[in-house]
């Protein structure tokens, strides 16, 4: 009973103790989980094995009478990045263009470096006009974003292109994702181009939502792009949020021009450590080893530049 007592009193002098205590291991739990990119980046480790999907090894450009002329296009911040978050991709920007620069000579396509400057817009609406720019010199241009990275450098892009589509690109659960896509030089994309960028000033679409209401889904031009084909996501907030949608009879030819190619074809992704229902669709998504591209889709801030180093070091490989 004496030893109850005593127990019992000193929980009374120091009960702060347990709080502080507790809200320590919250502020700890939450900083693990808001700065994850380094340890998840460990956690990560080898990946899965390869998949189905790895593209078909083409050893040189195929004998045709015609063969496409092929070249990618990147952006590169050459001014001060006009979103503070990617300012912390600037120490892995040379590293993640050298990439981009390797693969293109390994198969000696053209690389077009465009300058990512969109006037009052966020930077990855200059891939638009920097594809109608470089689009006539070419037969098919493929775009990847900055945080995108060839990880498997041996498919060649005729592996990916199909003339009978102008837009060559994948869906995630969000559908259509504009990090990694092929489009062709044809009279359809140039309008497409335009008509993505028009959508931003006509629709408000290249502003950004209010904190509190997320009312447009995705950012900058993909959003044009889920809007112009009318897609489930875009069709989810309009009728959410009274967005204005394009007519069916409008969308449906856009889409029947765009051939979607599974992830892993051209698009895998090092999937954010959310607690997300692990559907197919996630599964898909998720970056194997072999894939052609690692992309860091989602991430933000420190914790891109982290998995952009990781990626950089453990899954691109060297003699890219
Ligand atoms: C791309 O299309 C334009 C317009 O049709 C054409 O003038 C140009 O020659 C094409 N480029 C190539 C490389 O075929």
């Amino acid at each position: 009973m004496r030893w109850a007592n005593k127990k019992t009193r000193r929980r009374q002098r120091h009960p702060h103790i347990v709080w502080v205590l507790l809200l320590g291991l919250i502020v700890v739990a939450w900083r693990l989980y808001s700065n994850y990119g380094w340890w998840y980046a460990l956690w990560l480790g080898p990946g899965d094995p390869p998949r189905s999907c790895v593209l078909p090894r083409i050893e040189s450009p195929p004998d045709k009478d015609y063969p496409p002329k092929i070249g990618i296009l990147c952006l590169r911040d050459t001014g001060r990045p006009n979103l503070a978050r990617y300012a912390q991709l600037e120490r892995f920007a040379e590293a993640a263009l050298e990439n981009k620069k390797r693969y293109a000579s390994r198969h000696s396509y053209a690389l077009v470096v465009a300058d990512a400057n969109a006037g009052n817009r966020p930077a990855p609406w200059a891939k638009l006009p920097a594809l109608r720019r470089a689009l006539p010199q070419f037969d098919w241009l493929l775009y990847i974003d900055g945080d995108a990275l060839f990880a498997n450098p041996e498919p060649r892009l005729e592996a990916l292109v199909d003339d009978a589509y102008d837009v060559v690109i994948s869906e995630d659960w969000g559908g259509y994702n504009t990090g990694v896509f092929l489009v062709k030089n044809s009279s359809f994309v140039a309008k497409l181009l335009d008509d993505m960028w028009d959508a931003g000033t006509r629709y408000g679409l290249a502003k950004p939502n209010k904190w509190w209401r997320h009312e447009m889904p995705f950012e900058f031009e993909q959003r044009a792009l889920h809007f112009l084909t009318r897609s489930e996501t875009w069709q989810a907030s309009a009728d959410r949020y009274g967005l204005p949608t394009v007519p069916p009879d409008v969308a449906a030819p856009i889409r029947d021009r765009i051939k979607v190619l599974p992830q892993c074809a051209l698009n895998s992704y090092l999937v954010r450590p959310r607690l997300l229902p692990q559907d197919a669709r996630h599964r898909a998504a998720r970056y194997a080893r072999g894939d052609f591209v690692v992309h860091l889709a989602g991430h933000k801030g420190a914790n891109k530049a982290a998995l952009l180093e990781y990626a950089l070091d453990h899954l691109v490989r060297r003699e890219v």
